[in-house]
């Protein structure tokens, strides 16, 4: 423009450098921010992690007059979200069940709530710590069945009982991500004996839990 002086024009032009340049930027950024987003949305899965941190079994007994197997656990477990770039929240109850070859253990008296539906764990390590006084229950024979019965008899000849404690649960990422919601089980493998009856210390071996499908439990 012939009217303008050169010193003016010059402003105007650096001025709309200056801002397609920070234009470009925020496209940019917004691009970057977008495809983190996507990329930890579909490359995370929400996940936990269980360990059990110490079990007592207090009582593991058949009683083959009456057919019937008694029992009373005492356990500690810790449930942590092992992913560090998200954060998990519960959508169910995590409940857990105890199994005896393969069997479950009576389902009314036995089912614990070891997290609260609505509970959320941050990214991280985010740990919930929880402390069973006791499992127990009695079970028929009947409902246990002859495999089973057999079972017992074999590992109580040798001592060690192998318990199952089941977890089943369902979870989702949160928050700022596209949620992915998924069902999740896992499987603790405990091999105890007898505790001593009294206020004795057992040693116990911290055992990790190992995923397994939820539908699977419902036997
Ligand atoms: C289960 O075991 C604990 C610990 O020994 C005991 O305090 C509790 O009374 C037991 N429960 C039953 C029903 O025996
Ligand atoms: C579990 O349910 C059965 C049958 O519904 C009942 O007989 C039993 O008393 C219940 N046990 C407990 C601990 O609630
Ligand atoms: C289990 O083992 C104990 C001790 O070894 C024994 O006294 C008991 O009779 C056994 N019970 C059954 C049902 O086999």
């Amino acid at each position: 423009m012939a009217s303008c002086p050169d010193r003016c024009c010059l402003y105007d032009t650096q001025q709309i450098i200056r801002q397609r340049r920070l234009i470009s930027l925020a496209i940019l950024l917004l691009v970057a921010a977008l495809s983190a987003f996507l990329t930890i949305s579909l490359a995370v899965t929400p996940r936990l992690n269980a360990t059990i941190d110490d079990a007592r079994l207090n009582t593991f007994t058949f009683t083959f007059t009456s057919s019937y197997l008694t029992y009373n656990l005492s356990l500690a477990v810790t449930v942590t979200n092992p992913n560090k770039a998200i954060g998990i929240s519960h959508t169910a109850p995590l409940v857990a069940v105890l199994a005896f070859h393969d069997r479950r253990l009576l389902r009314n008296s036995s089912t614990l709530v070891l997290v609260g539906e609505g509970y959320q764990q941050r990214p991280g390590k985010a740990r919930r710590v929880v402390v069973v006084p006791a499992v127990e229950g009695r079970m028929s024979g009947g409902l246990l069945g002859a495999a089973a019965e057999e079972e017992f008899r074999r590992q109580n000849a040798t001592g060690v009982f192998e318990v199952d404690l089941l977890l089943s649960g369902e979870i989702k990422n949160y928050p700022l991500v596209i949620v992915r919601k998924r069902e999740v089980g896992a499987r603790c493998a405990l091999r105890l004996q007898i505790a001593p009856p009294g206020p004795e210390v057992v040693v116990f071996h911290q055992v990790n839990c190992e995923p397994a499908k939820p539908d699977n439990m419902f036997f």
